[in-house]
């Protein structure tokens, strides 16, 4: 990880290799102040090609005798249109460009305009920490990593003391993002409910939480019907993870519970995929690889909260020992489901460990799943869909989703829609047939949630890159950690409203 640095300076009269943000504009408007000695030359080469758009970035030398060796101009896009994503965008393009160019540290000014300045540096620091990531522990030739620091230039030393802060919290919250993206890479093979169970109590070792892995007996004592069905037509059994932080001094806090959906593969099971793009599958693990990397931050940032997660880890594959379509099974809140397809896995597992966070009487239940595809169809791939029984909680989750960039759009869970889930044999049916598939799908779940106020994530569309994915620099190929960033902001917020 790239190494961050903040100390009092003025841009353009450091030594190495100095980057400065601009408006798209005709010509390109600086978007900080310049010393003289760099402007001239600066507003000679800005406005010849570069434009100031979006992620756009041109590097040259400056053949000065003090000063800057090279510049780098960075493009925000056009003022009026600039989102804290821009810096991370902009400088995530930086990060890229300057690695290429075997360009070992720079440095920056902190834009003063439109957002805060604890903000932009957050953004900075998440937008050249997450354009570095990659998952290349399966190459045997690995990348160089050669942008090695960053350091940020502030006036003076109170703004040093803030944004020092907000460096730090950005590099804890680009830590859970790293360990999200790298659990949701890992093949199967080598990722299964054993296993996905075994890093999450690495990662809870290191950060500072606690890790509980229910095995198969007990998850039958339990009356974990969901899980141990789907979890059985592989030899790999399933496991339900529980991470606890307690950062109150052991007040007696109710929670904050997080749920995820791992799925270490879904191959459908019995109701088989296609081949095509089944290889994907690897990713349906996202929603649980999300709350490890939320627990992993809270805890690296002592907030004064009580977070549960609740992780069902299943592999879905068919097999003489598979649950089938017709099978009938009982969930732990007592609710009874017939299987009409084994692809709709996830809300099966979530079923269980739903009805099990209800059981710590929790604050706010928030899940996370790559649940359908019909989640696609309707948004497709840039918004995550967001269902609730609460509209106060979905607003602030809207808000943390303003943010950081994470995209959310609400779709409405009316009580009709419930009626595509009845049975003949029992209370429901695992599919609602084609219309509104996210919504029955997220019907289903609210079966689970009792009057907890709960809000429901379908992460299909945004918890990998896929076609139509829109190219963003701090996105590389793969998993991108989504729900991460999202629900660290959303409790980060809850952590300050209550001091
Ligand atoms: N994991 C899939 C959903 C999915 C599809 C995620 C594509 C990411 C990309 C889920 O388990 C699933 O198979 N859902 C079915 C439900 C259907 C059988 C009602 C679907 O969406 O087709
Ligand atoms: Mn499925
Ligand atoms: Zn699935």
């Amino acid at each position: 990880m790239v190494e961050f640095k903040v100390k009092v300076g003025k841009i353009g009269l450091e030594e190495g290799v100095c980057i400065i943000p601009f408006y798209e504009h005709d010509p390109p408007r600086p978007a900080i102040e310049l010393p003289e000695s760099i402007d001239k030359l600066v507003s000679k080469v800005a406005g010849r090609g570069f434009k100031g758009k979006l992620e756009e970035v041109y590097i040259f030398p400056t053949f000065l005798d003090k000063g800057p060796e090279k510049i780098a101009l960075v493009g925000l896009g056009e003022r009026n249109g600039l989102e804290l994503d821009s810096f991370r965008r902009a400088y995530g393009r930086a990060a890229i460009r300057l690695d290429e160019s075997i360009i070992e540290s720079a440095n920056s000014a902190l834009v003063k305009d439109v957002f805060n300045i604890e903000d932009i540096a957050q953004s900075i620091v998440e937008g050249v920490s997450l354009s570095m990531y990659r998952f290349d522990r399966y190459k045997s030739e690995n990348r160089k990593e050669n942008l090695k620091t960053v350091t940020l230039l502030v006036e003076d030393n109170t703004l040093l003391d803030r944004v020092e802060k907000s460096v730090e919290t950005a590099e804890k919250i680009c830590r859970g993002v790293y360990t999200a993206r790298d659990l949701t890479n890992m093949p199967s093979i080598d990722c299964y409910p054993e296993k996905f169970a075994e890093m999450v109590y690495d990662v809870g070792r290191r950060a500072g939480f606690n890790v509980t892995v229910f095995k198969i007996d007990e998850l039958k004592e339990m009356g974990m019907g969901g899980i141990v069905a789907v979890g059985d037509g592989s030899i790999h059994k399933p496991v339900l993870v529980m991470l606890e932080y307690d950062g109150t001094g052991g007040r007696d806090d109710r929670p904050y519970v997080i749920v995820g959906k791992a799925v270490t593969f879904d191959s459908g099971g019995i109701s088989i995929k296609p081949s095509e793009k089944m290889e994907e599958m690897k990713y349906d693990k996202a929603g649980g690889a999300a709350v490890v990397g939320i627990l992993e931050s809270i805890a690296l940032l002592r907030l004064p909260i009580r977070v549960v997660g609740l992780i069902p880890c299943v592999e879905n594959l068919p097999s003489g020992t598979a649950f089938r379509p017709g099978d009938i099974i009982r969930f732990r809140n007592g609710r009874t489901a017939e299987i009409i397809s084994t692809d709709a896995e996830g809300r099966l597992i979530l079923a269980d460990a739903l009805s099990y966070a209800v059981e710590h009487k929790p604050k706010a239940i928030i899940d996370l799943a790559t649940l359908t595809g019909a989640c696609i169809i309707a948004l497709g791939t840039h918004a995550s869909g967001l269902f609730t029984n609460n509209q106060e909680l979905a607003e602030k989750i809207k808000k943390s989703a303003e943010k950081t960039g994470e995209k959310v759009w609400q779709l409405p869970l009316w009580k009709q829609y419930k009626e595509q889930l009845k049975s003949d044999v029992a209370d429901l049916k695992n599919v609602g047939g084609r219309p509104a598939g996210a919504i029955t799908a997220a019907a289903f779940l609210s079966e689970f949630v009792d009057n907890i106020p709960w809000v429901h994530l379908d992460i299909a569309g945004t918890a990998y890159t896929q076609e139509t994915t829109e190219q963003k620099s701090y996105i590389p190929k793969g998993a991108t950690g989504v729900g991460v960033r999202l629900i660290i902001d959303y409790l980060i917020e809850e952590a300050h409203q209550r001091h």
